[in-house]
């Protein structure tokens, strides 16, 4: 026997059909029982009429407990009343794994939903934002593949700090410590020297010790780096990039995206060209517009960034953010010392930052300055600088928290639903 999905047998819409799923509703009155199936393509009402079955079958119909595994036979039809349009008559039912009687019911605390991720992941709205993701990451995938950049994967295990010591997670490696990746930048630029256009898809750590709805301890970062790059054409990708991931989730998951209860004209405004400002220009808007005085060498706080995503439908660009506050690799911009050739992306709706890049500092000397600012030793360093010794060239990249995108595209209340099984500082289970 061939078994459909429950979509390919909805595209059908006729005539006999073999499916298999999870009893995702059931309710019985004396001669009927209205069974609805989910599968991971879609949820269908299935009705089974005790005359036309089996006792045998009829018992197991009354007795079926939500989630429990079923495969049947029946004839599918439409039916404007049925929750997703279509019914199926059931001629033949099987159990293939019982179900005890299942936690999840309606109503529960984010939190009991959290200690039950394992089950939740079930959930037809936990499936559109799995499928949403899955989505994200392929685009990505897509539009540097189409510009010919070569995938890369970095090293987990890492010797020093890149974004900051203090969110570094160190681990016991044999009699020696080393830490869990915050980016695999510095080893992306090593290979753009070989590759020259790269990409990478990479789970990432940082011990993040507040609690919020942006900040993940274990997320996944996308990143590109590219030879030759400066920080303008760094602005175009970065909004072509988002363009074509938005464009891709639209196309592809209208159905999702209204399981979720998204507002799909939102999305359709993320067109080129997108807002862009100096860092100077951000704090001036926020003075006139807001009356908020932040003094230059202030980094953007959660609220700034919210205010400032008021006044744009689209992603903001914001660039040249002070030098003083920015990671050792950021390099002054020759034209204004003061400020650093990088850039944030701030997405719409208060979803905060989801890119973060820069042109790359050539200038070894005042990388070992910021580094030992940080308290860091330049010799842990030294085989980075060797990479702008032997034939170093201008080149940028950016790294694009693949949760926080997630998050945006789907509206989602906190960033801890758009990974499967998200650690926090108060979480590291199931
Ligand atoms: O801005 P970040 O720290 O940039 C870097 O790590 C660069 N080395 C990337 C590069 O240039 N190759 O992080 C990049 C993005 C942020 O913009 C944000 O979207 C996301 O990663 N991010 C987080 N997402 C979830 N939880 C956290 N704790 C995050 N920290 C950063
Ligand atoms: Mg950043």
């Amino acid at each position: 026997m061939t078994f459909q999905s429950i979509q390919e047998a909805m595209n059908k819409g006729s005539g006999t059909v073999h499916l298999r799923g999870w009893v995702y509703r059931i309710r019985t009155s004396k001669k009927l029982a209205f069974l609805v199936l989910r599968d991971s393509t879609n949820i269908i009402q299935c009705v089974i009429e005790q005359n036309t079955i089996t006792p045998q079958e009829w018992d197991l119909a009354t007795t079926l407990q939500i989630e429990a595994s079923v495969q049947l036979t029946g004839t599918i039809k439409e039916d404007k009343r049925a929750p997703t349009g279509y019914e199926i008559h059931v001629n033949t039912i099987e159990l293939i794994g019982e179900s005890d009687q299942y936690p999840i019911q309606k109503d529960q605390s984010p939190e009991w939903l959290l200690d039950n991720r394992h089950l939740w992941l079930r959930s037809r709205h936990m499936v559109a934002i799995m499928k949403v993701r899955a989505t994200v990451m392929d685009a990505f995938r897509e539009y540097y593949q189409k510009k010919e950049y070569t995938e890369f994967t970095p090293p987990i295990l890492q010797p020093t700090q890149c974004e900051g010591g203090s969110t570094l997670f160190p681990v016991k490696y044999y009699d020696d410590e080393v830490y869990l990746t915050q980016t695999g930048q510095l080893y992306s630029e090593a290979m753009i020297f070989a590759l020259e256009k790269i990409f990478l898809i990479s789970p990432t750590f940082r011990a993040e010790k507040s609690k919020t709805s942006r900040h993940l301890s274990e997320f996944w970062m996308a990143e590109m780096e590219a030879a030759w790059m400066n920080l303008d054409e760094l602005c175009d990708d970065v909004e072509q990039l988002l363009t074509h991931i938005v464009a891709r989730v639209l196309k592809d998951h209208k159905k999702e995206l209204t399981i979720l209860g998204r507002d799909t004209t939102v999305l359709e405004k993320i067109v080129p060209p997108f807002p862009r400002m100096t860092y100077k220009e951000a704090l001036a808007l926020l003075k006139e517009k807001e009356g908020l005085d932040i003094p230059f060498g202030k980094d953007l706080r959660t609220i700034e960034e919210n205010k400032l995503s008021h006044y744009f439908d689209k992603p903001l660009i914001i660039t040249h953010y002070p030098k003083e506050i920015m990671a050792f690799y950021k390099p002054a911009d020759p034209k204004n010392p003061s400020t650093a050739l990088c850039l944030d992306v701030i997405a719409p709706e208060e979803y905060g930052e989801i890119i973060g890049g820069s042109q790359r500092d050539l200038d070894v000397e005042q990388m070992k300055q910021a580094l030992r600012h940080d308290g860091e030793d330049p010799k842990n360093y030294s085989w980075y600088f060797d990479l702008r010794k032997y034939g170093s060239v201008p080149h940028s990249g950016h790294g694009m928290g693949v949760e926080r995108v997630v998050a945006w595209i789907c509206k989602l209340d906190n960033i801890k639903d758009a990974i499967p099984f998200p650690r926090t500082i108060k979480r590291f289970t199931p």
